[in-house]
């Protein structure tokens, strides 16, 4: 028999400058969270580790965009990523905030102690600085040309593009992000990592140590940094946001946001224990824990080289075991982005697709970009549903219920003698869980998500052959072992899909009466009484007041005794005399439509984009035929003009209009001279209201058009035969 594992499971500290879209779904928290969950119906102990990232260079900037303080920022889109990642149960044991007393702590701690056995180089050298702003220019204040790979937007800590981690005085043409200045340079003393001498440990510990259990894109960036040759690394940063360096001579500078944001799994752990009363320390210290990060491919450079140097360097914490990155989503075919707004934002999601939250876990785990950039489509979201959930699981299910309900009022059937195909099935049905362990413990979650659906097509494919509703006149008894049979497949399911669908294995399970304990989340742990049912079967035939089957699991039971082992080893899942609650269906097709509205959405974003990206201003709110009638808008021309005295943009006009010869005063002094636009014959809204300017009544408006030199232009007749006064509608 064997003890129940630890582990540390971890998913990146989402930077909080704004909300979470599909691409942070699908690239870590969905595949960590299925790793978590599958972890704890193994019976294994899990500590799923989150927090929002609120330092660094992206949220001072967004700040500064949007005129309000970078405390505001965090503590609005904090909220907002909260809740989405509550919204679609992502599991996490605890969700922290980097902005937490705690972690302040924690990474001044990690820092000191460091500091004090003099693991870092001090150094006083040249920093970019932008002279307007007033500030150093670090990581992504600068923006530049890539010294690798040469793209032009690289920023001062890591370019975009290759992935590559620099230093920002690397960058060729740099330019302040702030103000476009380019920058000078000036003194700042920096306390620096030095990577350089942790190099050749490295290089065995994960290019030769981890050569066939790490991702080979992960291990290919490693050892292309490694062959390059790493440089110390600077871990601290002249900037007002962030966590005050801790030691003296280091006033006004703060930590760098990638030294201080991994410490933050460290602080949402304590901060867990603390809550949950267990301690820490055994799940970031004690060898046999495995610590595991998901993350995007961004951020291997940080978790496999930076943050594990800080580990090793400080000496008392435990190494990851994995860092299984996966790679980009891309958004139809172009790159998801947050300025641009080419995006799938969670919580809009749930406003079009609110009760489809597993539709979209599925889509993203079946379509991961696990070894490379993938593409989700809303033809493809669809056709997924449809196609998979709709017409292979919710059939399958749907089919047991019914004729379960059809033939025995809810009550599950006392098998007969099994036919060999009975049998095999039962035997496939038992192999799922091994089949499906084996694809998660390597980190294959598109793999396991497949073999999931395989199990539902046994079970259809199981019905199709058997046709018990052809059967059910001549063969009544056979009918019920084949009942018997697929309900045991539908059981199997409900448990195995938990890790990839959470709300519909609860709802199957709510719907087959599988009262299962709370093992899930932290929050929902130990409301339910945990009762242990015989070990031949996973449910036994409950005496509870609500004629519920109670599956016997808990957190830290050993392998065999694990709900998912359970499906392997038990006798029956299901037993006969059972009673299943009503029908429900688990999925529901989705229209062309609903697809339609979302592909709508983002050509509205193109277009705006087009429109931004031209100069040219978006098109007003919509008005009426009647609002436009209103408007007297006629030819004239300009007969006389003076400028009004101590403007520096008005001149009074004499205007024919052909009704008669108005006074206008208009803004245009700074595009026209005087003696220009004598005889200009312009275009005038006649029937706007009196408006007295700088003591001049003017009696309507010229119209004029804005050009993208920031010019005023005069809207013309071409045709010169067009008479003053002439109506324009
Ligand atoms: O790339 C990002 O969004 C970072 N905020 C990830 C940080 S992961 C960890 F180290 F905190
Ligand atoms: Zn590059």
């Amino acid at each position: 028999m064997s003890t129940p594992k630890r582990y540390t499971i971890t998913a990146a500290l989402p930077y909080t400058n704004g909300p979470v879209h599909i691409g942070h779904l699908a690239g870590v928290y969905v595949p960590a969270d299925i790793y978590a969950r599958y972890q704890r119906l193994k019976g294994n102990d899990v500590a799923y580790i989150c927090g929002s990232d609120e330092h660094g260079v992206p949220i001072t900037l967004k700040a500064k965009k949007e005129g309000i303080t970078p405390q505001q920022v965090v503590d609005k889109y904090h909220g907002i990523i909260k809740k989405a990642f509550e919204d679609f149960e992502i599991s996490f044991d605890n969700y922290s905030r980097t902005s937490a007393k705690i972690h302040h702590e924690t990474a001044s701690d990690v820092f000191k102690k460091l500091y004090d056995e003099g693991k870092f180089i001090e150094e006083t050298n040249q920093q970019l600085y932008d002279e307007k702003a007033n500030q150093f220019l670090a990581d992504r204040f600068v923006v530049g040309t890539c010294p690798k790979c040469g793209f032009e937007e690289s920023y001062g800590d890591q370019c975009e593009n290759c992935g590559t981690s620099h230093n920002a005085t690397d960058l060729i043409n740099p330019k302040s992000a702030i103000t476009g200045n380019t920058p000078s340079l000036k003194e700042t003393k920096h306390w620096f990592l030095p990577l350089d001498q942790y190099q050749d440990w490295l290089k065995e510990w994960i290019v030769e140590g981890h050569a066939k259990d790490w991702k080979p894109n992960v291990l290919g960036q490693v050892k292309s940094w490694i062959d390059d040759g790493l440089r110390p690394r600077a871990v601290t940063r002249d900037l007002d946001w962030g966590i005050p360096v801790p030691v003296k001579g280091a006033e006004g500078k703060v930590l760098y946001v990638w030294f201080d944001a991994p410490i933050g799994y460290i602080s949402s752990t304590k901060e867990w224990a603390a809550r949950e009363g267990k301690d820490w320390e055994p799940y970031w210290k004690d060898k046999d824990t495995k610590l595991v990060h998901f993350i995007g491919k961004d951020n291997i450079v940080f978790h496999c080289i930076i943050f594990p140097v800080m580990l090793k360097a400080e000496g008392s914490y435990i190494l990851p075991e994995n860092v299984p990155a996966n790679e980009f989503l891309n958004l139809e075919n172009n790159k998801i982005s947050t300025s641009k707004n080419w995006a799938v934002w969670l919580h809009e999601y749930l406003e079009d697709f609110p009760d489809k939250q597993d539709v979209l876990r599925y889509a993203l785990t079946a379509n991961a970009p696990e070894n490379k950039d993938n593409n989700f489509t809303w033809k493809d979201f669809q056709a997924r549903n449809n196609n998979e959930l709709v017409a292979i699981f919710g059939n399958f299910i749907n089919r047991v219920l019914v004729l379960t309900h059809k033939y025995y009022d809810g009550i599950v059937p006392q098998a007969g003698k099994l036919s060999d195909v009975d049998e095999d099935t039962l035997m496939m049905l038992k192999k799922y869980p091994q089949i499906i362990s084996k694809s998660i413990e390597r980190y294959r979650f598109r793999e396991a998500l497949m073999e999931l659906m395989n199990l539902a097509r046994l079970g259809n494919k199981y019905l199709a052959d058997e046709e018990p509703w052809k059967q059910i006149k001549e063969n009544p008894e056979r009918v019920k072992t084949i009942m018997f049979v697929a309900l045991q497949i539908a059981t199997g399911l409900s448990i195995l899909s938990e890790p990839f669908l959470p709300f519909t294995s609860n709802k199957l399970k709510s719907i087959l009466r599988l009262n299962e304990p709370a093992y899930r989340r932290g929050r929902e742990r130990g409301t339910n009484d945990v009762v242990t049912s015989s070990d031949n079967e996973i449910a036994t035939n409950s005496t509870s007041s609500r004629n519920d089957i109670v599956i016997p699991t808990e957190r830290g039971t050993s392998d065999e005794e694990s709900l998912w082992n359970k499906i392997s080893l038990a006798k029956t899942l299901l037993p006969s005399g059972h009673q299943i609650g009503k029908v429900e269906l688990l999925f529901a097709k989705i229209e062309d439509a609903e697809v339609q509205k979302q592909l709508d959405k983002l050509e509205a974003t193109k277009q705006a984009n087009k429109t931004e990206a031209s100069g040219v201003e978006p098109q007003k709110g919509v008005i009426e035929f009647d609002d436009f009638t209103k408007l007297d808008i006629r030819v004239g021309t300009i007969l006389e003009a003076v400028k009004v005295p101590k403007t520096k943009k008005l001149l009074q006009l004499k205007v024919d209009v052909g009704i008669d010869i108005r006074t206008i005063v208009s803004g245009i002094a700074e595009s026209f001279s005087v003696e220009e636009i004598i005889g200009q014959k312009v275009t005038v809204l006649c029937n706007l209201a009196p408006r007295t300017l700088r003591g001049v009544e003017s009696e309507g408006m010229i119209l004029m058009a804005d050009t993208p030199d920031g010019k005023l232009a005069f809207i013309e007749p071409e045709n010169s035969e067009i008479k003053n006064g002439e109506q324009i509608s």
